[in-house]
């Protein structure tokens, strides 16, 4: 089966592709050496795989084996948080996973809290976002779903440039672009991230 994403990626071509704002996407696979252009961000969001199986069927959505474990996954996730050093990162996780995560987000920041999320909108999905900062500030953002979290961010943390490694359609992209802000983000991905693009030039999620 293929996965097209609506074939934005005919229109909306992201190879290595830099908005007029500076706001930049590159497709590249975070096992590789960061960009340098993503640790010019002092904010961070990412949602990225949470267990195997899911990293397994993004690997397969973009015509990929995967090799890794999802442990060699998510330290080369945190290893790429230390490397762009955001003042504040907010990451996204299942149950599964929310120890080890927390354990992570500890190692890099002093204060460190989490939220009870859901994802597409359903009181039936259940996630979790982390936020670890070195500043302590707590912001209510518990039960709000996770796009409704991305949106409160991008319009209410102080920051400059918000990056997301894993940057998939773009929610952090739409969100940050709709209040004004700069964004960078990587994805391996290419047609998933095209959409990111369409949503930011259409100004339409
Ligand atoms: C849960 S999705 C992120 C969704 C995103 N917040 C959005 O707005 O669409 C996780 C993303 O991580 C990407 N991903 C998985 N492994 C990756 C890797 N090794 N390098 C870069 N991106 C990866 C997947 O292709 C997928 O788009």
């Amino acid at each position: 089966m293929k996965f097209e994403y609506g074939k934005a990626y005919e229109k909306y071509p992201v190879e290595d592709f830099t908005f007029p704002d500076g706001s930049r996407l590159k497709v590249h696979n975070i096992f590789n050496q960061t960009p340098e252009f993503m640790k010019s961000a002092d904010l961070l969001f990412v949602d990225p795989p949470w267990n195997v199986g899911n990293l397994r069927c993004f690997y397969t959505k973009n015509g990929q084996p995967l090799e890794a474990t999802f442990e060699d996954f998510y330290h080369r996730v945190f290893e790429v948080i230390k490397e762009i050093k955001p003042k504040t990162a907010y990451i996204e996780i299942g149950k599964e996973y929310l120890a080890e995560f927390i354990q992570e987000t500890k190692k890099l920041y002093k204060y460190v809290t989490f939220y009870n999320s859901t994802y597409y909108h359903s009181s039936k999905n259940l996630c979790y976002v982390i936020r670890g900062s070195n500043r302590a500030k707590k912001p209510k953002l518990d039960g709000l779903d996770e796009e409704n979290i991305i949106g409160w961010i991008c319009q209410n943390e102080d920051y400059e440039i918000i990056a997301d490694p894993c940057m998939g359609q773009g929610l952090v992209a739409f969100y940050a672009h709709k209040a004004n802000k700069r964004f960078v983000g990587t994805e391996m991905n290419p047609k998933r991230l095209a959409v990111a693009r369409k949503r930011v030039e259409e100004k339409k999620k």
